[in-house]
């Protein structure tokens, strides 16, 4: 379906190409991209916004500050570290509890103060980060997901992918993370990508490492029963992201935290293309139809226009 160049223009399939220069570099003024680009600027900005995100606990800027790590670390049982600068779940390190002296991983390898200062020092220079630069390792609260996504995701949280395009939300896919994936929901650690509906947030077909699968890898529940909760929350809350980004084209990651609901995990002002292949359709004719819509219609209004028409039977 999505080999031959002729037929993916006919089915309106986005190309890395177009999608920088049509959509990255015409949609996108450069001065908003360090806000995105830098996961802590972008906690800011959000929380300035009354968008609600995982809570920061510790920065660590420079190598010197990695002796007292023991002390910055008490009191945290479950944490995830993470590079500011960084992409595609790399430098991550997920810490689901504490035993002893041990810090466990989602997959149930046992690390050591020691294994977590070499992974912080990695971050602080610059092994993660775009170019790299020297970077900070921020340690935030481990969001603890929704029950409802138990069945599809293994020892990890799912995140929920939204591309908004000029402020209106084009389209959908959820991140289930897997054993390989080790707790990250990144397509390229080996998550499963599942295209949503856009009208009602049901599931509609899903792909690992490029290829159609039905049932999750690891706890074999079938994707096709799933259907994400509070939609047009959770579509509003993407959408409001344009008002505080600037941006319009933009892919906003949603997490579904069990005590606080959904927050913002992460932006992003280079979205990847593999949405279209979890959707299985172009997202070219919604942008299209995104283009003929009249500016200034408030956030509301521009979800209730996508959940109108982009729902799977309204495309052809
Ligand atoms: N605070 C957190 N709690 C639980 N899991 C997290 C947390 N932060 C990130 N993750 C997991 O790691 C993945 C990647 O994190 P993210 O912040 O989106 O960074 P990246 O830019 O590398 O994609 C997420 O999709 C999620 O599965
Ligand atoms: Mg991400």
């Amino acid at each position: 379906m999505f080999a031959n160049p002729f037929k993916l223009k006919k089915l309106g399939i986005l190309g890395m190409n177009k999608r920088n220069i049509y959509y990255i570099g015409a949609q996108n003024d450069r001065k908003y991209y360090p806000l995105v680009d830098n996961k802590l600027k972008t906690k800011v900005v959000a929380q300035n916004a009354n968008i609600a995100v995982p809570k920061l606990l510790v920065t660590i800027e420079r190598q010197s500050q990695l002796r007292n790590l023991a002390e910055m670390l008490t009191g945290l049982d479950k944490f995830v570290i993470k590079p500011a600068q960084g992409s595609g779940g790399k430098g991550i390190l997920v810490i689901m509890k504490r035993e002893g002296d041990e810090f466990i991983k989602p997959n149930g390898q046992r690390l050591g103060l020691k294994d977590i200062q070499r992974d912080i020092s990695n971050i602080i220079s610059g092994l993660y980060s775009l170019g790299g630069k020297p970077d900070v390792a921020m340690i935030e609260t481990l969001v603890e997901f929704d029950p409802i996504f138990e069945r599809y995701s293994y020892e990890g949280v799912p995140d929920i992918r939204v591309i908004i395009y000029k402020g209106y939300p084009a389209m959908a896919m959820l991140r289930c993370s897997t054993r390989e994936s080790d707790g990250k929901a990144n397509l390229h650690q080996g998550a499963v990508g599942v295209g949503i509906d856009m009208a009602s947030g049901k599931s509609l077909s899903s792909v690992q490492h490029g290829k159609p699968i039905t049932h999750h890898p690891d706890t074999g529940y079938d994707f096709l029963e799933l259907e994400i909760p509070y939609w047009e929350k959770i579509l509003t809350l993407a959408a409001s992201c344009y008002e505080v980004t600037h941006l319009g084209y933009l892919g906003v990651d949603i997490v579904l935290d069990k005590n606080l609901g959904p927050l913002i995990l992460e932006l992003n002002a280079r979205p990847g293309l593999a949405i279209q292949i979890a959707n299985r359709i172009g997202a070219v004719k919604r942008y299209d139809v995104i283009d003929k819509q009249p500016e200034g219609l408030d956030i509301s209004q521009r979800v209730k226009f996508s959940m109108n028409h982009f729902g799977t039977k309204q495309d052809t």
